[in-house]
């Protein structure tokens, strides 16, 4: 069984979702309508909460997972990802907050208690080291991270039309 409970929380899914069969999601996690996840993510909303927000997709093998409550740091790091969010195939997200009309390339890992402000594009491979704060409007690369320039007006548009594309693309998985 690919959706299942940690302790008595299971997963909570939208209306029209996606959940390839070979995923595994587990716990406390919340995903809006329309969300797509891929072959092979495991996503463990065990220790902290997992949010995902309408129409994003969760591309192939990527992980996703949280940081507990402690007394030096009582909220922990839950993970929240917003709408229109594209996170590309193999990417590690832990602990992080990332708002709307994102693109996370392959491969790329974000570290707890980052958080990326709404269109924002994070390069292929790209490592994002914890509590880094990534402004709306940017291309961010390398390892570690750096800003490298303002998108232009195509890559804005590429945002919510990646975001569409794997709405369609799961609307066919769905047989819809
Ligand atoms: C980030 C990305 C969009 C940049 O595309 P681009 O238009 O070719 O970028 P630019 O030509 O403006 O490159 C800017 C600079 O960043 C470098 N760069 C581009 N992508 C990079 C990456 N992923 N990591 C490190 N450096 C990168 C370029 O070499 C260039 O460096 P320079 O200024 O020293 O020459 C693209 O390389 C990328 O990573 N796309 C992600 C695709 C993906 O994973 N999609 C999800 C799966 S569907």
């Amino acid at each position: 069984m690919s959706i299942r409970p940690y302790k008595n929380t299971m997963p909570t899914l939208g209306m029209r979702c996606y959940i390839d069969p070979s995923a595994v999601i587990v716990g406390d996690i919340m995903c809006g309508d329309d969300v797509s996840i891929w072959p092979l993510v495991a996503a463990r909303g065990d220790v902290n909460r997992i949010q995902i927000g309408n129409r994003t997709n969760i591309q192939d093998g990527t992980v996703l997972h949280v940081t507990r409550r402690t007394a030096n740091n009582p909220a922990g790091y839950p993970l929240v990802i917003g709408e229109d969010v594209t996170i590309g195939h193999k990417c590690m997200l832990h602990g992080c907050t990332l708002g709307n009309r994102i693109l996370v390339g392959m491969g790329a890992i974000i570290m707890d208690g980052v958080s990326v402000e709404d269109d924002v594009f994070i390069g292929a491979g790209t490592l994002v080291p914890p509590n880094k704060h990534l402004e709306s409007g940017y291309l961010y690369v390398g390892n570690p991270m750096v800003k490298k320039r303002p998108l232009n007006d195509a890559e804005r548009q590429f945002l919510a039309q990646s975001a569409e594309n794997y709405v369609l693309l799961k609307n066919d998985y769905l047989g819809d």
